[in-house]
């Protein structure tokens, strides 16, 4: 391995995914033999002062104790990627908010014996921003208020962060990304930056180590052929849940994300009761393809009372749209938001797991496999298999598994 030194320097208002990232960047930059190490200021608090720091006040930039505090922070942390790079380390991550210009330029003057690359992770996609701050409020720090509490005073603390954040636009070296979409906004560079070929691609690309994409269990809809709907598992497909709950008893799932419907919510039940610490998080984007004035249909009813739907669907699947409804085509967008929603709120080290439906697995399998697109409406997604799914810069693997 080259001796080459680097500072990444995360910035962000809280919630914009930065511990997520710099999560993947150790992770990936680890696989490339490069040592990599996460110093996050909110974990370096959280162990220094007993007292508790969740309330907004402490982060008003008016309150001195609390600002002299984490200045402190900052520069015991500071400090230690210091001593990082200067014994064995190659990268050295700061995970925190360096919203200020102050606080920035104090980076600045201080970590000067390597070149420093300024990564800002940007989302102000609403719906997003919610849940992110409905998984951070999970700390043990905001245990003690109810979760309107908890949001209020998360969300104070995000205003206060507002006031003094100042985007990168003078640094040296920065990257701007959409954090959410993995899309690189603005970037400039003008000192030779170690391993920034490796960064700026991770930065760029979704990377899932290990997917477990699952279609739900058996249902009564499936027994008669009939699309759609909101029905609920068989005893079958109870039984199929219950498989994959032993199945997966022994690999940490810390979030299982599935469509609204009952069927996918009652397949991941029992797989969530076998574990030690598992949330299920229904996500819309995941509800299977809306067939219209087809819902609820049998695919024989359909070829015999609406005869142009079928055959226009036979002819050309991917494109069609039912008449009120979807089209594999139109699902398209909300699926991928789907995935990246699940990306950004699964840690990436992580395993993650997708309950979804037929139509919504075939897309989510078509994200990462290439697929021709008239190909993708006919990918085999079977009930007693599931499939898993490892995507990473390095590792492209598939593999169709038994559970029972
Ligand atoms: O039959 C189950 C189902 O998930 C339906 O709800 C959905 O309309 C269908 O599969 C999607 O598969 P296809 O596009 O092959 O009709």
């Amino acid at each position: 391995m080259k001796e080459e030194q680097l500072y990444l320097v995360l910035v962000g208002l809280p919630a914009r995914g930065k511990t997520t990232l710099a999560t993947k960047l150790k992770e990936n930059l680890m696989g490339d033999s490069v040592k990599t190490r996460i110093f996050n200021n909110g974990d370096l608090r959280r162990k220094m002062i007993r007292d508790n720091t969740s309330y907004a006040g402490f982060y008003d930039p008016e309150n001195l104790e609390g600002v002299a505090f984490r200045e402190q922070i900052a520069e015991i942390n500071m400090e230690r990627a210091q001593r990082y790079l200067a014994s064995k380390g190659n990268v050295a991550i700061i995970d925190a908010t360096n919203v200020s210009l102050e606080r920035r330029g104090k980076i600045q003057v201080f970590l000067n014996d390597h070149p420093i690359l300024f990564v800002e992770c940007l989302n102000n996609d609403r719906e997003i921003l919610d849940a992110s701050i409905m998984r951070k409020i999970n700390m043990p720090e905001f245990g003690h208020l109810t979760q309107e509490e908890a949001v209020a005073s998360f969300q104070e603390r995000i205003g206060y962060y507002e006031s003094i954040n100042a985007p990168l636009e003078r640094e040296r070296n920065f990257i701007r990304l959409n954090s959410l979409n993995c899309e690189i906004l603005q970037e400039e560079i003008n000192n030779d930056i170690p391993f920034y070929e490796q960064i700026r691609d991770y930065l760029a690309t979704d990377i899932i180590k290990n997917l477990f994409l699952i279609r739900h269990g058996e249902t009564f809809f499936n027994l008669e052929n009939r699309i759609g709907g909101d029905s609920a598992l068989t005893q079958n497909g109870h039984d199929q849940a219950r498989a994959l709950a032993l199945f997966f008893k022994r690999k940490k799932i810390p979030l299982i994300f599935t469509s609204n419907k009952a069927r996918t919510i009652q397949t991941a039940q029992p797989i969530r009761d076998l574990q030690s610490d598992c949330t299920i998080i229904p996500l819309p984007e995941f509800n299977e393809i809306d067939s219209g004035v087809c819902e609820c249909m049998s695919y024989e009813e359909i070829k015999e009372q609406m005869s142009e739907v079928y055959a226009a669907r036979k002819k050309d699947k991917y494109n069609y749209a039912y008449p009120r409804g979807e089209g594999y085509i139109t699902m398209q967008e909300r699926i991928n938001r789907g995935i990246k929603k699940a990306l950004y709120l699964n840690n990436p080290s992580d395993n993650i797991m997708i309950i979804g439906h037929r139509a919504v697995n075939r897309m989510i399998l078509s994200h990462f496999l290439f697929r021709r697109v008239k190909d993708v409406p006919y990918i085999y997604i079977p009930q007693d298999k599931f499939y898993y799914i490892s995507s990473t810069p390095n590792r492209k693997l598939f593999q169709l598994k038994r559970y029972h």
